[in-house]
């Protein structure tokens, strides 16, 4: 199939406080060309994480269309909605919050593949863990390490080892490295950057830093209060914004990208 991976029109979030109704996206519409990465940008309460959510099917309250590989997400029944969840997943900020702290490195993807079938025999499943912990620039060893025995860096790469044994073609990740340290924010990045260079992955960023937006984004599309303010390849709106809401979020911006530059100059992950 061609076309954009991901499509969305007119998306609508609201949340509910009692009688009070918050409208946290306003009809917002975008596409993610298979491949690339979408950076969101703007600052706290925008709606970018109520959006990330949103077009993962995860919110209640939601209008518009979200089409993933022109399927229907919205309206996707139980089948559909299994296939779709393991296609599209969410990389989440704390990446200690979601491992389970009972169980090894490698027990976890072990679960995740024979839940979805996709290992037969125990022998079969700790073979494909060694796999993708290897993918994600783990030694195959680290397999028998508790949550609490991994840095942080690593338990970002286990989060990522689990969605893509499963198949995950499109990522949204919505601040993955924020709960790290600086140091290793950009090996996260960069890791994530190489899954979409060297496995096709598509993905959606979503951060405050613009820097490092510039840096990992394809386009890019800046949130306000539940709207798109500006958009375009992340280089143009990142380095000469249109709009002053873009230019005042661009004023902060911290030094994970300088890092990000040595790393990448390296070529490592
Ligand atoms: N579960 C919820 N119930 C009620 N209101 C919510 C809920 N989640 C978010 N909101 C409100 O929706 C708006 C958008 O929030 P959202 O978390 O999507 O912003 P954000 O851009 O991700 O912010 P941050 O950068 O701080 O993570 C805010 O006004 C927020 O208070
Ligand atoms: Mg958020």
């Amino acid at each position: 199939m061609s076309g954009p991976l991901m499509n969305v029109e007119d998306l609508r979030v609201a949340y509910r406080a009692g009688r009070r109704k918050v409208e946290a996206v306003k009809g917002v519409s975008f596409e993610v060309g298979r491949g690339k990465c979408l950076g969101v940008v703007g600052e706290s309460g925008s709606g970018k994480s109520s959006l990330a959510r949103a077009v993962l099917g995860l919110e209640a309250e939601v209008s518009g269309r979200v089409e993933f590989d022109g399927q229907d997400v919205l309206s996707l029944k139980r089948a559909g909605r299994l296939a779709f969840r393991r296609r599209a997943q969410m990389v989440f900020q704390d990446p200690i919050g979601s491992l389970n702290p009972r169980m090894k490195a490698g027990a976890a993807l072990a679960e995740v593949l024979r839940v979805h079938g996709l290992a037969k025999t125990r022998a079969e499943a700790a073979a494909q863990a060694a796999h993708w912990l290897e993918t994600v620039g783990m030694d195959a060893a680290y397999a028998g390490r508790f949550p609490h025995e991994l840095s942080g860096g690593q338990r970002q790469r286990v989060n990522l080892a689990r969605a893509l044994c499963v198949g995950a073609e499109f990522l949204v990740a919505d601040e993955p490295v924020s709960a790290l340290d600086v140091s290793v924010q950009a090996q996260i990045l960069n890791l994530l950057k190489s899954l979409q260079e060297n496995r096709g992955i598509t993905w959606m960023l979503i951060g405050h830093d613009l820097a490092v937006m510039r840096h990992m984004a394809d386009d890019v599309i800046v949130m306000k209060a539940g709207e798109v303010v500006e958009r375009g390849p992340a280089a143009d709106v990142l380095s000469r914004p249109a709009h002053p809401y873009t230019r005042e979020l661009l004023a902060s911006a911290p030094n994970v990208a300088r890092a990000l530059e040595r790393r990448s100059r390296r070529g490592t992950v």
